[in-house]
C-alpha cells in the first residue's frame, strides 16, 4: 500500500477510537500534530543551511515518500531530471541519496566507498536474517570483512563451485527433459515456475545435500521460501516513519514475519542437526570415505569452519543459519529472474533466438568448459520452440 494512503487511513482509523477512549484528545491531538509540524519545519529550515545536495520539497512526516508512485524507478528519474544527478530525498525520516550519473556513482562506490558501504538496518531483515549475523545485511566492519573473505575462500571459491558441477549439469538436464516433455505433448510451459524450481533445486542440493521434491515436505519448503522472498521485499512503514510502526503490529504483518522466521529457523535447525548426527555417526564408524571435498555440502563446510575455528572468527549456530539463508535469499530469485528476463528478451528478438539455437547446440557438442551453461542455452532454445 502506498505510504501516504496508509498514513491517512491509519490516522482516520485511530482518531475516532482515541477520541472515544478520551474526549480530551479532540483538543490535544491537533495541538500535538501542530507542535510536530512546527518542530519538523524548524529542523528542515536549519538543515537547508548545511551544504546538502538539492532536494525536492517534502511533506512533514512523509518526507518525499508520496513522490515515489507505483514505479519508483520512473519517479526517481523524473525527479533527477529536475533536481540533478545527486539528489537528497527523505523517505519518512530516513535521508536517502539518489545518484543518477556514472561519474557520481563512481565517486560513491569507489572513491568514497568506505563511507557509503554499510547497509541500513531494516526490521524485516533483522528478524529473518538473524539481526545482521548473516553476510548480506551485516553492517560494514571487521565482522563483515572476515565473513565475506570466509565465503569467498571457502564457499564460493572456484574449486568449490567446480565441485558442484555435476549437480548443476544433472538439474539442467532434468529441466530440459521437462521442457521436452511438455513440447512433445503440445502443452504450454510455465518457464517462470521451471526456472524457479531449477534454481531452488540446485541451491538446495549445494547447500543441504538434497532437494525438496513435490512431496508434502517439498511443498511446505517451497511455500516457506516464497513467503520469505515476499517478506524480504515488503516496505515496512516503521523503518521510515517509526511513529507508525504500530500499524504493522496491529494489522498482523509483524506476526507473519515472526512466524516465517520461526518456521525457517526450525527448518534450518533440523538440517544442521541432521548433518551433525551424520558426521558423528561417520566418525564413530571410522568411516572417512564421505569426507572427500566433492561430497561436502555448504552446511558441512560451515560446520567444519565452526568446529575447527578455521575462519579466524568465532561463528555460532546463528551465523551458520544466517549464511545458509543468505544463499537462498541472495542466490535464488536473482538467478531465476535473470533467466526469465533473458528468455523474454529472446522471445522478443526471434533473430537472436535463431542464432542462439544453432550456436547453443554447437557449443554443447564441443563441451569445452562448464556443460551446464550450454545446456542452459539449449534449454532456452528448446523452450523457445515450445512456446512458439
Ligand atoms: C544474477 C544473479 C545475481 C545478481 C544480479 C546478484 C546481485 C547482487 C548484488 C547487487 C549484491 C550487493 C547487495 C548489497 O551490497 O547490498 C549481491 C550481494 C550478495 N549476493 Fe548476489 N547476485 C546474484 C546471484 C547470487 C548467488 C547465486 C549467490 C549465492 C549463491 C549470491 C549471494 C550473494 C551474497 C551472499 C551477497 C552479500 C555479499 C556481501 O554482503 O558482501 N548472489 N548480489
Amino acid at each position: 500500500m502506498h505510504p501516504l494512503l496508509m498514513f491517512c487511513l491509519s490516522f482516520l482509523l485511530i482518531t475516532p477510537l482515541l477520541i472515544k477512549w478520551h474526549p480530551l484528545l479532540i483538543y490535544t491531538l491537533p495541538f500535538l500534530l501542530f507542535t510536530h509540524l512546527i518542530t519538523k519545519w524548524l529542523s528542515t529550515t536549519t538543515t537547508t543551511q548545511k551544504n546538502l545536495p538539492p532536494s525536492p520539497p517534502k511533506l512533514p512526516i512523509l518526507g518525499n515518500l508520496h513522490q515515489l508512485g507505483l514505479y519508483p524507478n520512473r519517479s526517481l528519474a523524473t525527479l533527477a531530471q529536475r533536481h540533478g544527478p545527486l539528489m537528497l530525498l527523505h523517505l519518512g525520516s530516513r535521508p536517502v541519496l539518489v545518484v543518477s550519473s556514472a561519474d557520481i556513482a563512481r565517486e560513491v562506490i569507489k572513491t568514497h566507498d568506505a563511507i557509503f558501504s554499510t547497509r541500513p538496518k531494516l526490521s524485516i531483515t533483522d528478524k529473518l536474517l538473524y539481526k545482521g549475523k548473516d553476510l548480506s545485511t551485516a553492517p560494514y566492519g571487521e565482522y563483515w570483512r572476515q565473513m565475506r573473505s570466509t565465503c569467498v575462500l571457502q564457499l564460493l571459491s572456484n574449486k568449490r563451485v567446480q565441485s558442484f558441477r555435476a549437480v548443476r549439469e544433472e538439474e539442467v538436464s532434468l529441466f530440459i527433459e521437462k521442457v521436452k516433455e511438455s513440447y512433445s505433448l503440445s502443452l504450454p510451459v510455465n518457464l517462470s515456475e521451471l526456472f524457479a524450481n531449477l534454481t531452488n533445486d540446485v541451491i538446495c542440493r549445494v547447500a543441504f545435500g538434497k532437494k525438496y521434491g513435490g512431496d508434502e515436505g517439498g511443498r511446505k519448503f517451497n511455500e516457506l521460501l516464497g513467503e520469505l522472498m515476499r517478506l524480504l521485499g515488503v516496505f515496512h512503514v516503521g523503518d521510515f516513519i517509526p511513529s507508525l510502526a504500530w500499524v504493522y503490529h496491529i494489522n498482523g504483518f509483524d506476526a507473519q514475519v515472526d512466524k516465517v522466521a520461526k518456521e525457517f529457523d526450525k527448518f534450518i535447525e533440523d538440517i544442521l542437526e541432521e548433518h551433525i548426527t551424520h558426521r558423528v555417526k561417520r566418525e564413530s564408524n571410522g568411516d572417512r570415505s564421505n569426507q572427500g571435498e566433492y561430497k561436502k555440502d555448504l552446511v558441512d563446510v560451515l560446520l567444519e569452519i565452526q568446529k575447527d575455528n578455521s575462519a579466524g572468527l568465532a561463528i555460532d549456530r546463528e551465523h551458520i543459519k544466517g549464511l545458509v539463508l543468505d544463499m537462498f535469499a541472495a542466490g535464488t530469485d536473482t538467478t531465476y529472474t535473470v533467466l526469465e528476463w533473458a528468455m523474454s528478451e529472446l522471445l522478443r528478438h526471434p533473430r537472436v533466438m535463431k542464432k542462439l539455437q544453432s550456436e547453443g547446440w554447437i557449443l554443447r557438442r564441443r563441451s569445452s568448459s562448464d556443460w551446464s551453461f550450454y545446456l542452459g542455452l539449449a534449454g532456452f532454445c528448446l523452450a523457445g520452440h515450445a512456446v512458439k
